[in-house]
């Protein structure tokens, strides 16, 4: 598997682009995840990165308990420096998850009240996002959230885009 982020360092890391994003999304992130996602409970992040979105993730909301995942291991370090740092009591310490395989060694959590990947599915293998689905589906309450946001985009909404528009319907 390729992993592309794998230049984190072992202390708190912050993508070039994340504080600009940060500062840019995570107004709305808090908006939208305070509203959609149980104000207590456990949540499962897989794909966390350096861990900068869980720390804002676990300050605005926190009651729910918050379980980092990274398959990459300096990520997973960046992660508990980031926890560390802040001392967040309900950010849990990280674990290697894989989507792609078929036991994600957090089975004993389960089931969790909510799921949350930023930034993964479109950089990963379609493998990834139909690991990532399943995985929702064995270790999901019935009634929890699995919330996904990235750079995605419906191909029929593309394909119409691309139209010129004497052809668009
Ligand atoms: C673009 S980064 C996004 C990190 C963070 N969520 C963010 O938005 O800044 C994608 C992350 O997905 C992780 N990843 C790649 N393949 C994966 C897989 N098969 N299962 C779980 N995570 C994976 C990478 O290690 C990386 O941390």
């Amino acid at each position: 598997m390729a992993l592309t982020w794998s230049r984190f360092a072992a202390a708190p890391a912050t993508r070039d682009s994340a504080p600009r994003q940060l500062r840019a999304i995570v107004g709305q992130f808090r908006e939208v995840l305070t509203r959609v996602l149980p104000k207590k409970g456990i949540a499962l992040e897989i794909g966390s990165g350096t861990g900068e979105h869980v720390i804002c993730f676990a300050t605005a909301l926190p009651g729910l308990v918050w379980l980092p995942s990274d398959p990459d291991s300096a990520s997973r370090a960046s992660i508990k420096a980031w926890s560390a740092t802040e001392g967040l009591a309900n950010v849990r310490a990280p674990i290697a998850i894989d989507v792609r395989e078929g036991v994600w060694g957090v089975e004993d959590d389960a089931p969790f009240d909510a799921m949350i990947s930023l930034n993964m599915v479109h950089i990963t293998p379609w493998e990834a996002a139909l690991g990532l689905l399943a995985g929702a589906g064995r270790l999901l309450r019935p009634d929890g959230i699995l919330f996904l946001y990235g750079p995605s985009c419906w191909a029929a909404h593309i394909r119409r885009r691309s139209m010129p528009p004497s052809t668009q319907t």
